[in-house]
């Protein structure tokens, strides 16, 4: 099984995805050999067995004795592909914030999980992409930290998909993004969510358009960041007209906005898949964001 792209999901993303060929063609049911974690992959067998669904294969984890693997393979009814032993240098490197791999890279875990990964004399050259489910701690991120590290030459994109993600520090990140000269960007979803679970942590930019109903969820994201009593934010909006900006100034009178006129290079390059950036660096919309972007880096 070669390793091109690995995605850590959660529950709740796998009943969509199961479905969804274009999310992934393996899909990696990490399970424990626990009446809840085997109806869990029970459940996800199930989902896959429905049209269009891709490979689904299981990986039997924390397993003791010597029954536990078959055990899951025969109340999933899946193939199983792996048994990972019960490892204590698992907790271990979770409570040193440390990946596995780093800790104890020749433990029991880290030996089965890379057994996974065929060395390069077995690959195909097909292109993987794998996305890891399993009910909750059962250890998913654990493994797709260790596959996603084990690439045998291959390039290899590690995604957190989980709302509540931590891929990172088992991948052995943690500390790593707040080291100087070094930006992050986050792309939240639409609303509210991920901002009210930020619990203090910068948010610089809103985006609204001029619509009422936008400009509200604005608003409420831009007091939410104020509440956590943050000292800066930039607020983009696409402006058509002097209208437009109005509204936005009086919607946000203690802001400062960077306005960002409508333009159709952005729609152009969105029909054609390409960047913005790349396709109209010099657009009018383009470089006000550029100009933000700017404003952000350097003040931020
Ligand atoms: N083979 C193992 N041996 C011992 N402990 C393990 C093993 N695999 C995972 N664990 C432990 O199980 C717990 C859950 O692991 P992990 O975070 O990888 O699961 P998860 O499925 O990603 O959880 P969540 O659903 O919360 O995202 C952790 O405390 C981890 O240390
Ligand atoms: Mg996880």
């Amino acid at each position: 099984m070669p390793v091109e792209v690995v995605a850590d999901g959660h529950d709740h993303s796998v009943a969509e995805a199961v479905n969804d060929r274009s999310y992934a063609e393996t899909f990696l049911v990490v399970a424990e050999p626990t009446p809840a974690s085997l109806l869990s992959a029970r459940r996800l067998a199930r989902l896959a067995a429905t049209q269009r669904s891709p490979r689904v294969v299981v990986v039997a984890n924390k397993v003791r004795g010597q029954y536990d693997a078959e055990r899951v393979a025969q109340r999933t009814g899946l193939p199983c592909v792996g048994a990972v032993p019960y490892d204590p240098g698992v907790e271990d490197a979770d409570r040193a914030g440390r990946a596995v791999l780093d800790c104890d890279p020749d433990g029991a875990m880290a030996t089965a999980v890379r057994s996974l990964v065929p060395g390069p004399q077995h690959r195909d050259g097909a292109r993987v992409k794998l996305a890891v489910v399993g009910k909750g701690g059962s250890g998913k991120t654990t493994t797709s930290a260790v596959l996603a590290r084990t690439r045998s030459g291959r390039r290899t994109l590690a995604l957190d998909c989980d709302s509540d993600p931590n891929l990172g520090i088992s991948l052995g990140l943690l500390g790593q993004l707040s080291l100087p000269d070094q930006v992050v960007i986050a792309d939240f979803e639409a609303g509210l969510g991920t901002i009210l679970r930020l619990e203090g942590h910068p948010v610089d930019v809103v985006v609204v358009e001029p619509s009422a109903k936008s400009l509200d969820v604005g608003r409420r994201a831009a007091d939410s960041v104020r509440e956590a009593d943050l000292a800066g934010w930039w607020l983009p909006q696409t402006v058509r007209d002097l209208d437009d900006a109005a509204r936005v100034r009086a919607a946000f009178p203690y802001l400062e906005p960077v306005l960002v006129p409508e333009d159709s290079a952005i729609v152009n390059a969105e029909r054609e898949g390409t960047a913005p950036l790349d396709a109209a660096a010099d657009a009018p919309a383009i470089r006000a964001l550029v100009g933000l972007a700017n404003d952000v880096v350097n003040t931020g």
